[in-house]
């Protein structure tokens, strides 16, 4: 009975971790998060400073940290899809 409740439980918390990465919307995200300080033209632009996914990755860390967000890898890495898909186009 106790292993059966114990089960239960951890059955629980993997859900429910799952669904909140699953959830993360990078998107959404970015609209409502990330258009503070700089709207998505500077991922555009002629001089635009990230030349590699590496380094789009490592942006992303650092604009999450000076946002506080402190996302999880999972969401970082959706993120940098996001951007990589819609605006630097890098070869994986
Ligand atoms: C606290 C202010 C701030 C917030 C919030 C912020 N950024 Fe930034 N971001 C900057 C600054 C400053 C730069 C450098 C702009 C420059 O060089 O002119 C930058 C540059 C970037 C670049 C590189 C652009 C290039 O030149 O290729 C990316 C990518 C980026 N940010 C992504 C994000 C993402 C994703 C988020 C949301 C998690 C975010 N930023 C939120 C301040 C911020």
């Amino acid at each position: 009975m106790k292993q059966q409740l114990t089960f239960a439980l951890l059955a629980l918390l993997f859900s429910a971790g799952a669904g909140a990465s699953e959830d993360f919307q990078a998107e959404k995200f970015h609209q409502t998060s990330c258009t503070g300080c700089h709207d998505s033209s500077v991922y555009t632009r002629k001089k635009r400073r990230v030349n590699s996914l590496p380094r789009l990755e490592s942006q992303v860390r650092m604009c999450d940290a000076n946002l506080g967000k402190k996302l999880f890898d999972d969401d970082i890495h959706s993120l940098t899809d996001y951007l990589n898909d819609n605006y630097y186009h890098f070869s994986k």
